[in-house]
């Protein structure tokens, strides 16, 4: 049976920012865009300005910037207190030689530090490098050694998983909070707050193609990739923030990603603030309870979550929910894996509101596809392109495929968010780019008569298990350092839940039995190196992989159509 359609209300068309979806798509040039920044009349571009000190200098400094929540403890920033510590912190890192175009890596968890430390690190003209806080060791060596990082900020706590060790390219280590004594490289940040001169400002201006963070992702080969994003991300950033994420001044919201991820960055940072809205920060993990309760605490308007989250709430049953006041909440927003339709009925009957899915990639900088709150919903597409974006669906050859049939997601290059590069690897850039200017997803797609867009997977490897990207050959690295593995092959398994959940595939070396303490310390081993998300949920022990008869490569493909058989066989 065919998903109804779900309808705006009245009410959302009427007050939303972008009304006239079909008018703007034909009028709109990203240059109307850059008329909302102040470098449109001063020539002074900087990410961390208009984010912050814009909207103090425009006499916005008293509005809520920050409202943290965590268990008991919960304060808020303005934003010329969010200013005030932004620029102390900047004037730290310069003082210790960090300059325009160096990376700062930030390893941090979802704590106000970690805003701070973005901005500030942005302030300064450097690349952030914010790491997600599951990381461990080697997730963390592979990171800062492909950048060669010289500078870190971290934790007292976070810091005892960085191998130090192995990266002498570390000059200086900044720690936030408390450290009970700083290695020789370790600075403490508090003391270094108060010891610091604190006149002039600290900001550098920049160009709009300068460097301004740099994200890892994951793909179904190789390490992660370092993509390195521009200054000039923040007009498509603020654009879509007000669009799609419907920002209007009053809002507070709520995005519930790490900065380690892109959502977390782009969308927990800087499209909320570069709109003047007030964001929410919950530290610690999922827990349905603490969720409703930030909703119903911080009075979130704007919800912005995954839908891993979302089926997790769902699963959880509406007595929790009935116990708390989410009234507050206006417009919920979905995205880095396919929402089902299920989740968007449970939204609509549990939560009195539409959920609306949203698809963009960290190459691509900002959101694309989308559904507004002004526009129809068909449950299960991820929208339409944004006004100034063209997306089709490909052949193998890059020509665009008639409605209803699958092939390529491609977007038509370029757009303001673009990734500038990948870092120090042309020939992979160049790769997304198989048809002159289409940029690749990698995504497969169809598009159906009214050019709404419907996700049907991936064309190669790679695994999305909660939203979050994960490189197959990483995970399969790590488990054959495992003393027992002799090979891996590792793919994404459907799951209700998570979308897919990471499996692996085994052959055990000689001398090792297979027994449930051997399988727990195989995953115990990936979760303690790597990181919790990265280590398989299940393994299979098999005698021998599937492998290409010439150059002996792992055939992942036939690992994935074993374990559907399986499925199947069970069914
Ligand atoms: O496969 C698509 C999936 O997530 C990939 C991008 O992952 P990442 O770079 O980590 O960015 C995630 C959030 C921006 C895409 O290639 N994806 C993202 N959004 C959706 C999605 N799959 C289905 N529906 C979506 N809305």
């Amino acid at each position: 049976m065919k998903n109804p359609i779900l309808l705006p209300n009245k009410e959302a068309v009427r007050a939303a920012n972008l009304s006239n979806y079909e008018e703007q798509s034909k009028s709109f040039s990203w240059k109307e865009a850059e008329r909302n920044f102040s470098w449109h009349t001063t020539g002074n571009v900087n990410m961390a300005y208009e984010c912050i000190d814009r909207h103090v200098d425009e006499g916005r400094g008293d509005r809520v910037a920050l409202h943290y929540l965590n268990g008991e403890e919960e304060y808020k920033l303005t934003f010329s207190e969010v200013k005030e510590k932004t620029d102390q912190l900047a004037r730290v890192l310069k003082k210790h030689g960090v300059q325009s175009g160096d990376v700062v890596f930030i390893f941090l968890p979802k704590h106000p530090d970690c805003y701070l430390a973005m901005i500030a690190a942005v302030k300064v003209g450097a690349i952030a490098g914010p790491l997600f806080e599951a990381f461990m060791e080697e997730a963390i060596r592979d990171r800062i050694s492909d950048c060669e990082g010289r500078f870190l900020i971290s934790d007292p706590e976070l810091v005892k998983r960085v191998p130090k060790q192995d990266l002498p390219c570390l000059e200086k280590v900044f720690i936030t909070g408390e450290p009970d004594d700083c290695d020789a490289n370790e600075i403490s940040l508090n003391q270094e707050l108060a010891e610091t001169n604190t006149t002039g400002s600290p900001i550098e201006w920049v160009g709009l193609e300068a460097p301004l963070n740099i994200h890892y992702t994951s793909g179904s080969t190789g390490k992660p990739k370092g993509i390195i994003h521009a200054h000039r991300a923040m007009i498509q950033q603020y654009q879509t923030g007000k669009w799609v994420l419907d920002l209007k001044e009053d809002d507070v919201y709520w995005c519930t990603a790490h900065p380690g991820w892109v959502t977390g960055t782009v969308y927990g940072i800087f499209a909320p603030w570069l709109n003047g809205a007030a964001v929410v920060v919950n530290g610690g993990r999922f827990n349905a309870d603490s969720w409703y309760s930030v909703i119903e605490k911080a009075k979130v308007t704007v919800w912005y979550s995954a839908p891993t989250a979302f089926r997790m709430l769902k699963a959880e049953g509406n007595k929790l929910l009935q116990q708390y006041n989410l009234n507050s909440l206006r417009h919920i927003l979905s995205v880095g894996e396919p929402l089902n339709p299920e989740v968007i009925t449970w939204g609509v009957e549990s939560l009195g509101k539409r959920i609306h899915d949203t698809w963009w990639m960290t190459e691509t900088g900002a959101q694309l596809i989308v559904n507004l709150p002004s526009q129809a919903i068909k449950p299960g597409s991820m929208g339409r392109p944004i006004p100034g974006i063209k997306a089709a669906v490909l052949d193998d050859n890059g020509n665009p495929l008639p409605s209803g049939e699958i092939g390529h997601l491609g977007i038509k290059a370029s757009w303001p968010s673009m990734m500038k590069e990948v870092w120090k690897n042309p020939e992979k850039f160049s790769t997304y780019f198989p048809f002159k200017d289409w940029y690749v997803s990698g995504d497969l797609a169809y598009q159906d008569e009214d050019g709404y867009i419907f996700f049907q997977g991936r064309s190669d490897d790679m695994i999305n298990s909660s939203g979050e990207r994960i490189g197959p050959f990483e995970v399969e690295s790590k488990l054959i350092e495992h003393e027992a593995v002799a090979e891996a092959g590792v793919i994404g398994k459907p799951d209700p839940v998570r979308g897919e959940i990471v499996k692996a595939y085994i052959v055990l070396k000689k001398g090792f039995v297979e027994n449930e303490l051997l399988l727990a310390d195989i995953t115990r081993f990936v979760k303690q190196k790597l990181a919790a998300h990265a280590a398989p949920r299940e393994i299979e022990i098999l005698e021998e992989l599937p492998k290409t008869p010439i150059s002996g490569k792992i055939l992942r493909r036939e690992l994935k159509k074993r374990d559907l058989e399986q499925v199947y066989q069970r069914s």
